[in-house]
């Protein structure tokens, strides 16, 4: 393995070449939402990269970028290699991109050797995993493994940008969808986004599975008055509200002593002004555990809990599903192979669950999946701060190429 190039330090230096603008959105940090010229141009820098490295590109009907290696069989069911490219707000450079790169890169070194597999590879750059730009989220995987409901496109941005105007052909968006068996797995490496692999000294694991989500979108409306005139016993004040609900989530999430988690991301308050007392809150509550009942009775007593203090302060309560995604195992033969690919790379094998959320979930109803945790510095993510040591990018880089290998040999 001496023989190959740096291929995981240039995927890590070339998530930061697309931490700047023109590849985000935002002044002085990364933002890259789905669709937007940030993502357009990050897709330009791909499809160039994709090229190079041998492949044929294309943007599917979901404006996902798609990069082909031939295989020499030449219609056996592809290995599909992917992850997103676009990102929350204020992000790190590596949550989505490093796997669309290391993926870019097993392409790249199978080429400098002259290698072919019998089956076709696909590198998929997927485009709406986060959801930060649209109130959904994966998207453009759902479309790839055909399970989108047609209704769930729908759907208008913060600026009340509908996605039909957006930049793709909604009509033709479910076009996307591979055909049942044209793949014959799904491989998706991530940074681990938290900290199990660095407390192990461990570049690199092998994923289990992927823990369930949910996701509500809640509105609580009370009344709009003047902050100066108006009694603190007359008021129905839809923030005071809302803050009383956000600490109950919390509590109902810490009192399960559990992986159970529950976050509110995003709030907003309307009119928002100094002088007004907020007639209308906007939260996002996202729930998750490993064991969907779980997460599903966390849910019914969060929405108890949200119906009793919108009763006892007399306000309107509307809440609205927007996400809900099983609990996804990763392939257990698959996960052997991985096992086996981290041991051939000199690394102990080691699993761990994933308690993000990641297209795999989405493709495991197209295809077997499976993952590769790569360690990130502290196990922060969404955050700036995030960081991966291309030292580690190499290791998950030579762990993927034998993951190739074993899957050629056991296919
Ligand atoms: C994606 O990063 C998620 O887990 O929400
Ligand atoms: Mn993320
Ligand atoms: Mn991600």
């Amino acid at each position: 393995m001496n023989d190959l190039p740096p291929g995981g330090a240039r995927a890590v230096a070339r998530c930061d070449a697309l931490g700047v603008a023109p590849y985000s959105d935002m002044a002085g940090g990364l933002y890259r939402g789905y669709l937007t010229p940030a993502y357009t141009a990050a897709q330009q820098a791909l499809a160039g990269w994709m090229e190079a490295a041998g492949m044929a590109v294309r943007r599917d009907p979901a404006a996902n970028l798609v990069g082909r290696y031939p295989g020499e069989v030449a219609d056996a069911p592809a290995l599909l290699i992917g992850s997103h490219i676009d990102s929350v707000r204020d992000a790190g450079r590596y949550d989505g991109p490093l796997g669309v790169m290391l993926g870019i890169e097993c392409v790249d070194a199978l080429r400098t050797r002259g290698r072919r597999m019998a089956f076709p590879i696909e590198v998929y750059a997927f485009g709406d995993e986060e959801g930060s730009r649209f109130p959904a989220a994966m998207l453009t995987s759902r479309a790839v493994a055909g399970t989108l409901d047609p209704a769930a496109l729908d759907l208008a941005d913060g600026e009340g940008v509908a996605l039909a105007d957006a930049g793709v052909d909604v009509a033709a968006y479910l076009d996307a969808a591979r055909a049942p068996g044209s793949a014959m797995a799904y491989l998706e490496a991530h940074i681990e986004q938290g900290p199990v692999l660095e407390a192990d000294g461990l570049a690199v694991g092998t994923v289990t599975g992927i823990a369930a989500q949910l996701r509500y979108e809640v509105t609580v409306r009370g009344m709009a008055g003047h902050a100066g005139t108006t009694a603190m016993r007359l008021r129905r004040d839809a923030l005071a509200g809302a803050a009383a609900m956000v600490l109950a989530i919390e509590q109902v999430a810490r009192c399960d002593n559990s992986d159970l988690v529950a976050t509110v991301g995003r709030i907003e308050a309307l009119p928002g002004a100094a002088n007004v007392i907020p007639g209308e809150v906007r939260f996002t509550i996202d729930v998750r555990s490993g064991d969907a009942a779980r997460r599903d009775r966390a849910a019914r007593a969060i929405l108890d809990r949200l119906r009793e203090i919108a009763e006892a302060r007399d306000l309107e309560l509307a809440t609205e599903l927007i996400h809900d995604l099983p609990a996804s195992p990763c392939d257990p033969a698959l996960m052997d192979l991985m096992d086996d690919a981290l041991a051939d790379a000199g690394q102990p094998v080691r699993r761990l669950v994933s308690g993000a959320g990641h297209d795999a979930m989405v493709m495991a109803a197209l295809c077997p999946t499976a993952m590769l945790f790569i360690r990130c510095k502290g196990g922060v993510s969404h955050n700036p701060a995030e960081h991966v040591d291309p030292a580690d990018a190499e290791v998950a880089l030579r762990v993927m190429l034998g993951f190739i290998e074993r899957l050629g040999a056991a296919a």
